[in-house]
């Protein structure tokens, strides 16, 4: 068992194009953002097991002894297999939970549970372990929170238990995993998703894990070499959104008018090829045309989604603010409301991205200035993280 205080982040993530084209077996581009989950492991000998999770308000402490004594035989199938209903029901009985229990409260701890009993039920004795998560991502909005944490969880339990080696060496701020280590922490990863969301595409997960840009069609998932870091606004127009009947409303148009949305999909499809074309280009030599590109891509996948009925009154206003200040957006996710992206090109002064983000925020949205393409999980060095995140975590 590891010794030492351990500290990991994974990335939220936003999708850049192909939203609901996707669900119709077309080419969606996910990308890293730059708010990031980090998760302060701590290893002790006080004979129980603490999850903290302050942004959802969640403090929960188990004694180790008596998780020893449940039967958790259901969870020992050696490998990351699909979580079954059953399995969660029986996590429900451990958690003490209602049978009916599925709040975003619960489903966290459920997933953290599976997590524990699964990873570090290989051990001769169950650890005993603080854990503590803090995110930079709002949840529920669409940017891939659960994944961060699950990634973050899955990470942290497998390098606890020595399944796979810590990877932070002396004197570097951040280090990443080998390839095969990455692997198998994005199995366990999809495997808390599973427990939180049931069916998942696996993409958020993957992309927390890789870091960068994915590729994602008809549940096949590759990672974009190189890919540049772009820089952009993220808004929330705090619009709630529900992506299932979203996604309903999109296959009912396409049914409906099967000559008007077809060729729609296959123009987004269309864009996505395109831009992970010049995203492929700008990794050997970014210049101001590429970006030009971009926004013009930007602007016709957010025509071609509100003419698939998933925009909102508040996404077109966020639009028309950053166009008044010669910058691009589009919805980014299910739509509906949620969240937009706003290019953000490397020739713009700061008081301009600042009168920006001021009118957004005089909209009653949220604002964040980030970039993309950011890389996936990761451990740190305590000194290596910003004052607020350490101070988040507790005691650093
Ligand atoms: O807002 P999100 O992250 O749930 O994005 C949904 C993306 C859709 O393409 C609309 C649905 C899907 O399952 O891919």
């Amino acid at each position: 068992m590891l010794s030492e205080v351990l500290l990991v982040s994974a990335p939220g993530k936003v999708i850049l194009h192909g939203e609901h084209a996707v669900v119709h077996g077309k080419v969606a581009l996910a990308v890293a953002l730059n708010l990031r989950t980090f998760l302060r492991l701590q290893p002790h000998s006080s004979g129980k097991v603490c999850l903290n999770l302050p942004n959802i308000g969640v403090k929960r402490a188990w004694d180790v002894a008596r998780l020893q004594l449940q039967d958790t035989s259901f969870l020992e199938q050696g490998d990351a297999t699909a979580p079954t209903a059953e399995q969660v029901e029986r996590l429900k009985e451990v958690a003490g939970f209602p049978e009916d229990g599925a709040n975003p409260e619960h489903l966290a701890v459920l997933a953290f549970l599976y997590l524990y009993l699964s990873i570090c039920g290989k051990q001769r004795a169950l650890p005993s372990l603080d854990i503590m998560v803090w995110s930079q991502l709002p949840t529920g909005a669409g940017l891939g929170s659960s994944a961060a944490y699950c990634v973050c969880v899955a990470a942290a339990l497998l390098t606890a238990c020595e399944e796979i080696p810590n990877p932070q060496k002396d004197g570097v701020s951040a280090s990443r995993w080998t390839v095969e280590d990455l692997e198998l922490i994005n199995k366990w990863a999809f495997q808390g998703e599973r427990v939180i969301h049931g069916n998942p595409s696996g993409v958020d997960n993957a992309v927390s894990t890789w870091g960068g840009v994915i590729r994602f069609q008809q549940g096949k998932i590759s990672s974009l070499k190189r890919p540049p870091a772009l820089k952009i606004l993220l808004t929330n127009t705090k619009v709630p959104r529900s992506t299932k009947a979203l996604v309903a409303s999109v296959r009912s148009r396409l049914l409906k008018f099967p000559e008007i949305v077809t060729p729609l999909l296959a123009s987004i499809n269309a864009i996505s090829l395109e831009c992970e074309r010049m995203l492929g280009e700008m990794a050997a030599s970014p210049a101001l045309e590429h970006y030009l590109v971009l926004e013009e891509l930007i602007d016709m996948n957010q025509h071609h989604l509100n003419a698939l009925g998933v925009g909102h009154a508040l996404l077109d206003q966020l639009c028309q603010v950053t166009m008044a200040h010669g910058l691009h957006s589009k919805l980014t996710g299910a739509g509906g409301g949620g969240c937009g992206i706003t290019l953000l090109r490397p020739d713009l002064e700061q008081p301009e991205v600042e009168a920006t983000k001021q009118a957004l925020t005089d909209c009653g949205f949220d604002c964040w200035e980030t970039s993309i393409g950011a890389p996936g999980i990761s451990v740190h060095s305590a000194a290596s993280l910003d004052a607020p995140v350490r101070q988040a975590l507790v005691g650093l």
